[in-house]
């Protein structure tokens, strides 16, 4: 199994990096690129860790080396977010940098299963799959926007309200994008757990800003990188074992799908071989659910259609 992080030896890419070099299966290569010259040095630096899991750096303006073979590839190359801007205001940079890495993917590895974690997921993800389309090497089958940090935050959260241990805890649902009000918990479908209504409101509020109070506790030095590096790692992992031929694993992405509530929408998915096998229905909404769906789903279309745009004339 190879593995590729591209913006390795950022905040995310490190810690990703570290998690799968303990993580793979043995005898797997993880492949680490960034534009950041360091980026050989970190490879360096994670072989010295006594696992089975084979490690190459490469930096510098071409992605491509990195990429030869790649069959999970994980995209976390941009600028992050400070104080006072939302995950919209990385547009332009990220948008450019996804597009070009896009391109580079094209050449190299197209038929990799393709992880985005760059903000605003909810665009780049919109970039990268139309820029795969042009070329005509875009499944949608094999195209994510990461985020499970909305699932593991949710649960974390849930678990501290409820004085529940985290890890008995079932995944708690959440659907639709990775920015403010697209992101909804379902926290109606969490079993064994009753919630006043006040608790809804609060809960699902701090959830959808949840980013935010990182950026905010960093003062102004970046956003999540530790527990998103954990979420990426849980991500990249099920990939891979779905890749294996493992069943019944089920993660939550932003997906292009049937366009039910819009063109990408973060769903329950069952993984297998070729990326999605099956896209899971989201279930039973609450009144509660069901209106803040409503209510979120012309911001995110708009999100999306600046992503169409963004890969049509820039
Ligand atoms: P960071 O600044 O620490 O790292 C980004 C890395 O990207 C840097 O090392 C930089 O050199 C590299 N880079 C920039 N341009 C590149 C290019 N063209 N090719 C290769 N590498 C390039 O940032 P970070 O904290 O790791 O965050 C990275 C991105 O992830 C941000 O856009 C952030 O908003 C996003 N993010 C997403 C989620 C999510 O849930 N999906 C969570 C947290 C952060
Ligand atoms: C997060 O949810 O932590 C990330 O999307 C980073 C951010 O800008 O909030």
């Amino acid at each position: 199994m190879k593995v590729a992080i591209l913006g390795a030896a950022g905040g995310i890419g490190q810690a990703l990096a570290l998690l799968l070099k303990i993580q793979l299966p043995a005898g797997s290569e993880l492949s680490l690129y960034d534009i950041a010259p360091v980026t050989p040095g970190v490879a360096v630096d994670l072989s010295h860790i006594s696992t089975a899991v084979t490690i190459y750096g490469f930096s510098g303006e071409d992605g491509t080396p990195a990429l030869k073979d790649a069959e999970v590839i994980l995209i976390s190359a941009g600028i992050a977010r400070n104080r006072g801007m939302d995950r919209a205001d990385l547009l332009n940079v990220n948008g450019s940098i996804v597009r070009n890495l896009i391109e580079q993917i094209v050449q190299t590895a197209p038929r990799a299963l393709i992880g985005i974690i760059t903000n605003p997921v909810n665009t780049t993800v919109a970039i990268a799959a139309d820029v795969l389309k042009k070329h005509a090497v875009y499944d949608k089958n094999r195209l994510f926007g990461v985020t499970t940090l909305d699932v593991i935050r949710a649960n974390t959260f849930v678990a501290e309200l409820k004085g529940k241990h985290p890890n008995e805890m079932m995944d708690v649902p959440v659907i639709g994008g990775h920015s403010g009000t697209t992101i909804l918990p379902l926290l109606s479908q969490v079993k064994d757990v009753s919630f006043s209504q006040e608790e809804i409101v609060s809960l699902t509020k701090r959830i959808q800003n949840a980013g935010t109070e990182v950026v905010e506790a960093k003062r102004g030095v970046g956003s999540s990188t530790l527990s998103m590096g954990q979420a990426a790692s849980r991500f990249s992992l099920s990939l891979v074992r779905a890749l294996q031929g493992e069943s019944n694993i089920v993660e939550y992405a932003y997906v292009e799908g049937e366009g039910e509530y819009a063109r990408f929408f973060s769903q329950p998915l069952l993984l297998g071989k070729n990326g999605i096998e099956k896209r899971l229905p989201i279930g039973p909404l609450s009144v509660f659910e069901q209106q803040t769906l409503n209510g979120m789903l012309e911001s995110l279309k708009k999100d999306i259609a600046q992503g169409e745009d963004f890969a049509k004339w820039k």
